[in-house]
């Protein structure tokens, strides 16, 4: 029987490569995505058999379209892992964020959709500071309308990057990041609506605070721990949940 493939986003280190290594040890083949050849080359090789680097910048439209051309294999997991927090609060730090952390999986899980094998699991690495709690309770209705679509969703992308540059954030929390992965949740509810015809499971998944170069050695997780709530839901089987959003396996409110 030949191996389910996944191809991990920001693979070359991080919650990214700890999710491709517990991947391989289920005998998974893995795809380690990453825009920067040198270190995404290193961690394949350090990852071992099973596992091969493939290039991509997720804010890249031709480096999507690059690596979609370049697959063969139908994708059993497509994990949207590559995220950036960016220092300070204005219009480029938010574009920046909302670039890498809302269109890139965005982008990646439009162009990939067409090489998901039947069954697939899209996962979103999202986090709590994507939780609508911390919004206006008129932005959080907003966010949760079950009418929500793509155009409504970058309509309030594109009103958040506004009043930043206005100074004025209208129930929009302070922080770049926050938003951005709200944004990303509200797409893994409409991506799973839009997949479900296809058995196509997607789910946003809260890895904890981790310890990365992102979280930082304080983080009260291992590696290990962050990532396993990740390969669970890449590897959700038939009649998994789809449409939710988790921390080790249980669902958490957005
Ligand atoms: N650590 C935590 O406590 C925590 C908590 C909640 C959620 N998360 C989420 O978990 C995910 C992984 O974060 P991490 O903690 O493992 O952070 P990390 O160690 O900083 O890794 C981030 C990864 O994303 C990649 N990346 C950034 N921009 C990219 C782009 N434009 N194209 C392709 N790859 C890109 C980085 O590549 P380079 O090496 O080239 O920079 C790196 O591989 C992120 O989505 C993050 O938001 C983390």
């Amino acid at each position: 029987m030949s191996r389910a493939v996944a191809l991990v986003t920001g693979a070359n280190r991080g919650l990214g490569y700890e999710t491709a290594k517990q991947l391989l040890a289920r005998g998974w083949s893995v795809l380690v995505a990453a825009r920067d050849r040198d270190s995404g080359e290193a961690a394949a090789r350090a990852l071992g058999k099973g596992a091969r680097f493939v290039a991509l910048d997720v804010t890249e439209r031709e480096s999507v379209t690059a690596l979609s051309k370049q697959l063969d294999a139908p994708l059993s997991a497509l994990v949207n892992n590559a995220g950036s927090s960016f220092d300070g609060f204005d219009v480029s730090v938010a574009r920046r964020t909302l670039e890498v952390n809302y269109r890139g999986p965005l982008r990646v899980t439009d162009t990939l959709a067409d090489k998901l094998a039947p069954g697939a699991n899209v996962v979103m690495v999202s986090s709590a500071m994507g939780e609508l709690s911390r919004f206006s309770p008129e932005l959080r209705r907003r966010f949760l309308d079950e009418s929500l679509g793509r155009s409504e969703l970058a309509g309030l992308v594109s009103e958040f990057v506004e009043r930043v540059g206005r100074g004025e954030l209208g129930g929009f929390p302070r922080n770049a990041y926050s938003v951005s992965k709200a944004a990303l949740n509200a797409f893994t509810r409409i991506a799973a609506r839009e997949l479900e015809p296809r058995g196509v499971r997607v789910n946003a998944i809260c890895p904890g605070w981790v310890r990365t170069r992102m979280g930082g050695n304080g983080a009260a997780r291992s590696l290990e721990q962050g990532a396993s709530g990740i390969v669970w839901a890449a590897t959700l089987g038939e009649g998994g949940p789809s449409g939710g959003f988790f921390r080790d396996g249980r669902a958490i409110d957005w």
